[in-house]
C-alpha cells in the first residue's frame, strides 16, 4: 500500500495534477501547486460540493469572506489561546514531530496488523470465512485489538484534556520510536500554536498583528447577522463557503493530506436550540451520501465518533476514508452549540440573536458544521480512482495500463478527439467536432503518436471518452467512441455525441 501511495504521488506529478510548490528552489514543505489537470479536478470537486449544498438546499446560501479578519476574531474563537498541537523533539535526530501524529501512527500499525491477519485468513478459508467470528476468536487479532482499544482510549482522553505529561508517557509506554533515527530519546511535549501571523499596515502607521485564517468558519460566524438580515433568512438556514485556510503544521507529510496552505469547504447550519441533534443526524446522513454517490466502494468509508468532545461541542463525528496509509479523516461534522456566536457577541458587544416568530422567543442560534478539506478530498478521489490493470498489449503480450477511474463528473477532461491520421481532412473534422462540444465539456485535441499511445495518455488522466475520427467519418459523419473503463468501442453518429457524454458526466 505504501508503494501504491508513492506511485500515486509520482503519477500526480508526471501527469500535471500536483507539483511541489516552487519546485525549482527544491520546494516548500507541505505546500503544493495544482497543475493543468489538477486545477480542473479540484474545480470539479468544489462544484460538486457547492451544487449539492447551495443549489439543492433552498435555505443554504453562499459566502466568500476575506482571509484576513480582525485580530479579535481569533481571541473570541479561542484560536489564540487554544489552537495548539502537542509538539515533541527527538534529541538524536533533531527532528520535530507532533506527539498525536506519532501515536496515531502507532494506532494505524495495530490496525494494519489486524487487517493483515484477516486478509491472510480470507485467502486461506475462501468463501467459508466468517470475519466477525474470526475477529472474536483469533488470539493474534484479539491481542492487537486489545492494544488498539487501550491506546486509543488513553490517547483520546489525553488529547481532549491536552494532558502533555500523559502524551509523553504514552510514547514511552508504547515504545514509540522516532521514524527517522529509530531512537526514543524525546524532549517533553509542549504546546505549539498553529496560526500564521503577519503584519498589516506600515510600521510608521503602527502595524498590527493579523493572522492568516486557520479555518473559513469564522468568516461565516462574523457575517451571520449580515446574511440573515439581508437574505431575510429564517432558521433553520445555512451559509456555505469555500476558501483557503492556513496552519503552521508541525509535520509535513503524506503529500496533500496535511498541508500548510489548503482549502476548506465549510457550511454552518443555524438551528433552534434543542433541535441540534436532529440536524446533526440529518447532516451526517446527507454528507455520507454525498461521498458515496461518487461510486467508489462503500466499504472504504466509515464514521468515527468522537467519544470525548471539545468544551463547546455536544456531538462530533468524522467521515473517514481508507487511504493507502489507513482510515483517516476527510470531513468533520460538528454540533458546535452556540459557542462561536456567543463568543463573538461577547467580544464585539453586538447583539447576535434571532427572533423566532414561531415560538415568540429570541436566542443565539445553535450551529451544526460540516467541514471538508478540498485537497484531502482530492487525495481521496485520486487514491480511489488510481488503478493499474493488466491488459493485452498490441503484440499479444501482457501489458499494464494505468487508469484513473474518476467519476466522469469530476474528470478534468471529458473527451478527447483524435484524428486517425494528420491528413485527408481528418484534423479539420476533429476540430469541428470539438467546436460543437467545447462550450459544454472540457475537450482536448490529440493527433500525436499512435492511437494506442493516445488512449493510454487519456487513461492516465481519467478522460472518460476518446473519440476517433477516421476516413469513414468524412463519408458518413460517424465516429468511434472508446470508453475508458471497459475499453469497449462503438460507432456512433456525431450528432449523438452530446447526449452520450452529457448522460454520463452529469450528476
Ligand atoms: N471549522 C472546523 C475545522 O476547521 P478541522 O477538523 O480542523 O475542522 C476540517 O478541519 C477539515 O479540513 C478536515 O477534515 C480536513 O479535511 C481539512 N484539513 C484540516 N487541516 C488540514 C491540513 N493541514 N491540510 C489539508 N486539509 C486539512
Amino acid at each position: 500500500q505504501e508503494d501504491l501511495f508513492k506511485k500515486l504521488i509520482a503519477h500526480c506529478k508526471e501527469y500535471g495534477f500536483v507539483f511541489p510548490s516552487s519546485e525549482i528552489y527544491d520546494g516548500l514543505a507541505a505546500v503544493y501547486d495544482y497543475g493543468q489537470y489538477g486545477v480542473e479536478l479540484k474545480n470539479n470537486i468544489k462544484k460538486y460540493w457547492w451544487d449539492s449544498m447551495v443549489l439543492l438546499h433552498e435555505n443554504v446560501v453562499g459566502l466568500d469572506s476575506a482571509i484576513f479578519m480582525h485580530p479579535t476574531t481569533w481571541k473570541a474563537s479561542g484560536h489564540v489561546d487554544a489552537f495548539n498541537d502537542p509538539l515533541i523533539d527527538n534529541k538524536d535526530s533533531k527532528k520535530r514531530y507532533r506527539a498525536d501524529v506519532l501515536i496515531e501512527d502507532q494506532l494505524a500499525k495495530y490496525e494494519a496488523k489486524i487487517d493483515k491477519e484477516i486478509e491472510k485468513a480470507k485467502k486461506k478459508f475462501g468463501d467459508s470465512f466468517d470475519e466477525a467470528k474470526f475477529r472474536e476468536t483469533n488470539p493474534r487479532v484479539l491481542a492487537n485489538l486489545e492494544k488498539w482499544k487501550e491506546l486509543h482510549e488513553r490517547f483520546s482522553k489525553s488529547m481532549n484534556e491536552m494532558d502533555l505529561v500523559d502524551l509523553k508517557q504514552i510514547i514511552i509506554d508504547y515504545k514509540i520510536v522516532c521514524p527517522i533515527s529509530g531512537t526514543s530519546n524525546w524532549t517533553d511535549v509542549r504546546q505549539f500554536n498553529l496560526m500564521f501571523a503577519t503584519e498589516m499596515g506600515s510600521t510608521a502607521d503602527g502595524a498590527s498583528k493579523v493572522y492568516l485564517r486557520p479555518e473559513t468558519a469564522q468568516g461565516i460566524f462574523v457575517n451571520y447577522l449580515n446574511v440573515q438580515k439581508t437574505g431575510r433568512m429564517k432558521i433553520p438556514f445555512g451559509i456555505a463557503q469555500i476558501g483557503k485556510a492556513f496552519r503552521n503544521e508541525i509535520v509535513a507529510r503524506q503529500f496533500i493530506f496535511r498541508m500548510r496552505e489548503f482549502e476548506q469547504m465549510e457550511m454552518q447550519y443555524f438551528v433552534r436550540p434543542g433541535s441540534e441533534m436532529e440536524w446533526f443526524e440529518k447532516w451526517k446522513a446527507t454528507r455520507m451520501s454525498w461521498h458515496k454517490a461518487l461510486g467508489f466502494d462503500d466499504s472504504n468509508y466509515r464514521f468515527h465518533e468522537h467519544e470525548k468532545l471539545a468544551h463547546y461541542a455536544n456531538a462530533a463525528v468524522d467521515v473517514e476514508y481508507k487511504f493507502p496509509f489507513g482510515f483517516k479523516e476527510v470531513e468533520g461534522i460538528h454540533s458546535r452549540t452556540n459557542f462561536d456566536l456567543s463568543q463573538h457577541q461577547e467580544f464585539s458587544g453586538k447583539k447576535i440573536q434571532y427572533f423566532d416568530p414561531e415560538i415568540n422567543e429570541s436566542y443565539v442560534p445553535y450551529v451544526i458544521e460540516t467541514s471538508i478539506g478540498v485537497d484531502r478530498m482530492f487525495l481521496q478521489v485520486v487514491s480511489a480512482a488510481y488503478c493499474e490493470e493488466e491488459i493485452e498489449g498490441a503484440n499479444g503480450k501482457k501489458d499494464t495500463r494505468v487508469v484513473m477511474k474518476l467519476p466522469p463528473a469530476l474528470a478534468p477532461i471529458k473527451l478527447t478527439v483524435m484524428p486517425l491520421v494528420k491528413k485527408d481532412g481528418l484534423p479539420e473534422k476533429a476540430r469541428a467536432i470539438i467546436d460543437t462540444l467545447k462550450f459544454e465539456f472540457n475537450c482536448q485535441y490529440d493527433e500525436k503518436d499512435s492511437i494506442g499511445k493516445r488512449y493510454r495518455r487519456q487513461d492516465a488522466i481519467g478522460t472518460p471518452f476518446c473519440i476517433t475520427v477516421d476516413h469513414q467519418t468524412v463519408e458518413d459523419n460517424t465516429v468511434t467512441v472508446r470508453y475508458r473503463d471497459t475499453m469497449k468501442q462503438e460507432r456512433v453518429a456525431i450528432g449523438e455525441l452530446r447526449n452520450i457524454i452529457h448522460d454520463q458526466v452529469s450528476y
